[in-house]
């Protein structure tokens, strides 16, 4: 018999293809993601599930899952949508597609803060306001990236690559990364820093740890406060790590410059979310690793796990716990 599998949401086709030809595969067909209800009952039958971040795997789904559970492959690098302890309890391997989307995350990273930096969406709204007459000696003045310091918050594949892009223009680069030694970033070209130094030095602050208990809210008012007062916050990674409440008071309040943002807290953001009233706040809708290439990646990898975690095999890409 082949194995059954849920598919939570249609994916590229490149990765559909291979669960289909080794699967009984549902796909769930809507844009928006299964409730969380249909997927209780969907768990209790099925071989395996193909999650996406936007699937919510707590600790009551995972025991809800049926016998046959044996694997939920997850299509994205974070996780922090499932109970990994849970799953683990219930020996259920988790997988996950790191790598594939460094480089496409990166490169949204570094367009935010080039957005960012040079007032890019600010200057749109310009000319679709009908403001643009001549070319202005103090319109629209920006930062500059050559000799300005970037702080990088975690130190991993997709930090080193953000750093990668950094040192092409010139920047300082600065992380605050515990689990690295000075050492070996030394030999990167990057220094490294306390937390608190690197808020004080910097002149963008770019965040690259994942979602976890220690990361929650790790940028609230108290970090904001020791940030420059021209410095622009970059966040790629999870909207939780940043207090948005205390980010819309400092950048109102001028105790930061600004910031870009692909993710928030909650996801979607609300059209009327205080946040998009700030001119020097550019915020894109969770969209770092959407290229076509990297998702087309992504998509195999995920189906690559599934398949090999429904035969029982070992996961190409395993989580660790
Ligand atoms: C991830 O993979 O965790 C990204 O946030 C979505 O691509």
């Amino acid at each position: 018999m082949r194995p059954k599998v849920f598919v939570s949401r249609i994916i590229p086709e490149a990765g559909l293809n291979l669960i289909r030809e080794a699967c009984d595969a549902e796909v769930w067909p809507e844009v928006m993601p299964p409730p969380y209800d249909l997927l209780l009952e969907k768990v209790k039958t099925i071989d395996g599930l193909l999650s996406t971040l936007n699937d919510r795997i707590d600790a009551n789904l995972i025991a809800s899952c049926g016998e046959n559970l044996k694997v939920i492959s997850q299509m994205s690098v974070g996780y922090d949508n499932i109970d990994v302890n849970a799953a683990q309890a219930r020996n259920i391997p988790i997988g996950n597609t790191p790598g594939v989307l460094t480089d496409a995350t990166a490169d949204l990273a570094f367009a935010l803060l080039l957005a960012a930096s040079r007032r890019i969406v600010e200057g749109v709204e310009y000319i679709r306001n009908g403001k643009w007459r001549t070319w202005e000696p103090l319109a629209l003045l920006g930062g500059d990236l050559s000799g300005a310091t970037l702080g990088i918050i975690g130190l991993g594949r997709i930090g080193e690559a953000v750093a990668r892009r950094a040192k092409g223009f010139d920047m300082r680069i600065v992380a605050y990364s515990p689990n690295k030694s000075k050492e070996t970033v030394a030999k990167i070209g990057i220094e490294l820093l306390s937390f608190d130094q690197l808020l004080q030095e910097s002149d963008f602050v770019s965040i690259h740890v994942p979602l976890n208990a220690q990361t929650r809210n790790l940028i609230n008012a108290q970090a904001l406060q020791k940030m420059k007062p021209t410095a622009i916050l970059i966040n790629t990674a999870r909207g939780p790590i940043v207090d948005q409440q205390a980010l819309y008071e400092a950048v109102k309040s001028g105790i930061i410059g600004g910031a870009a943002l692909d993710v928030t807290n909650p996801e979607p953001m609300s059209p009327d979310d205080p946040l998009l009233s700030l001119p020097n706040i550019t915020i894109v809708p969770h969209i770092g690793s959407a290229s076509l290439r990297t998702r087309n990646k992504m998509a195999v990898m995920a189906a690559e796990n599934l398949i090999a975690g429904v035969a029982g095999k070992s996961l190409p890409n395993q989580v660790k716990v």
